[in-house]
C-alpha cells in the first residue's frame, strides 16, 4: 500500500513577516518597525542558515486524533517535571560537596543559610516524587489506550527504559544528603539490587565501588545522579518524543474509525 505522506504545515501567520501597510513610506523602515519585527528577523536569519523551522513544524503542528483528552499531557507533564529538576539541580550542584565528611554540611548550608536554598532544594525534593507519579500515571494512560501496539512497540521500550533511569535517579539522589536514613536506606536499597538474578551482585559492586560501602561510594552515586542518568534521560526522551511525531499519538479505544466511503463503494 502506497504511504501517505503528510505535507509539512504552513509556516503560521504570527511568525510570517507582516505587509507594509498603505501609506507606510516606500520600503522605508522606521527603529519601531526594526523592534517589532525583529524577533522575526533573529528566527528567519538562523532559519536561513539552517532550516530548523521544517522540523520543528513537524514536531510542533501535528494532526491529533478525535477524541485527544487531558490524559494526553501526562507524558508532557513528566517532561517539564525532568526539566525542573534538570534546572533545581544545577542550583543544587553550585553548592553540594560529594565527599563524605562535607555533603551532610552542604546540603544543611543550602537549607539554612543560601538564598532561597530551602525553595530551591523543596522544588528538587518534591519534583522527584512529582516525577515519578506522572510517568506512572503517563504509563498507565499508554497502557490502558493500548498505545503500546504496533507500531508504537519502541516507544513503549524506551518508555520503560526511561522509568528505571526515573527511579534510577530517585535512588541516587536519596544518598546525597547523607544523613542517617539516606545512608541506611541506600545500604537496604543496594543489598537489594544485589540479590538480583546473574547481575545483581555485579550490580551492586558497581553502586558500591566496591565489596563495601566505602568512601568512593558517594562520589559514584553523585556521578551517576547529575551526569550519568540526566544525560541518558535527555537523550530518550528525544527519542521517545521523535517516535510520538514519526507515529502520531493513538486515539482513545472508544473512539471507533469511521468507515472508508471510497472503499466501501468499490466493494459493493
Ligand atoms: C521521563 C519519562 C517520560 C516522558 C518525559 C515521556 C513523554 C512522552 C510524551 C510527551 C508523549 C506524547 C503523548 C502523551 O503524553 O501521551 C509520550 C507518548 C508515549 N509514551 Fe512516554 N514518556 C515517558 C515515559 C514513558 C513510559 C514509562 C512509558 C511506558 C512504559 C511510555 C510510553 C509511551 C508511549 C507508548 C507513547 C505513545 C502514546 C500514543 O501513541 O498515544 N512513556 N511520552
Amino acid at each position: 500500500m502506497a504511504r501517505l505522506k503528510l505535507p509539512v504545515p504552513p509556516v503560521p501567520p504570527a511568525l510570517k513577516p507582516r505587509p507594509a501597510r498603505p501609506g507606510t513610506g516606500n520600503g522605508r523602515v522606521g527603529p519601531l518597525d526594526q523592534a517589532a519585527e525583529a524577533g522575526i528577523t533573529v528566527v528567519d536569519w538562523i532559519d536561513e542558515r539552517t532550516s530548523l523551522s521544517g522540523g520543528l513544524r513537524w514536531m510542533l503542528f501535528r494532526k491529533v486524533p478525535k477524541g485527544t483528552n487531558w490524559f494526553y499531557t501526562l507524558g508532557s507533564a513528566a517532561m517539564f517535571a525532568f526539566l525542573s529538576q534538570a534546572v533545581t539541580g544545577v542550583f543544587l550542584a553550585m553548592y553540594y560537596d560529594p565527599s563524605p565528611t562535607h555533603a551532610y554540611e552542604s546540603i544543611r548550608y543550602v537549607t539554612n543559610e543560601a538564598f532561597l536554598g530551602e525553595f530551591v532544594r523543596g522544588m528538587h525534593k518534591w519534583g522527584s516524587t512529582v516525577m515519578v507519579i506522572l510517568v506512572f500515571l503517563h504509563m498507565g494512560r499508554t497502557f490502558f489506550w493500548g498505545a503500546y501496539k504496533y507500531p508504537r512497540e519502541l516507544n513503549w521500550v524506551i518508555g520503560v527504559v526511561l522509568l528505571i533511569m526515573t527511579m534510577t535517579m530517585s535512588f541516587t539522589g536519596y544518598l546525597l544528603p547523607f544523613d542517617q536514613r539516606s545512608y541506611w536506606a541506600t545500604i537496604v536499597g543496594v543489598n537489594i539490587n544485589g540479590t538480583g538474578p546473574l547481575i545483581g551482585p555485579y550490580l551492586s559492586d558497581f553502586l558500591r565501588a566496591g565489596p563495601e560501602f566505602g568512601a568512593t561510594t558517594l562520589s559514584r552515586f553523585y556521578a551517576i545522579h547529575m551526569m550519568l542518568v540526566p544525560g541518558l534521560i535527555a537523550a530518550l526522551i528525544g527519542a521517545h518524543l521523535y517516535l510520538v511525531a514519526k507515529l502520531g499519538t493513538t486515539a482513545p479505544p472508544w473512539i471507533k474509525a469511521k468507515p472508508d466511503e471510497r472503499l466501501t463503494e468499490s466493494e459493493v
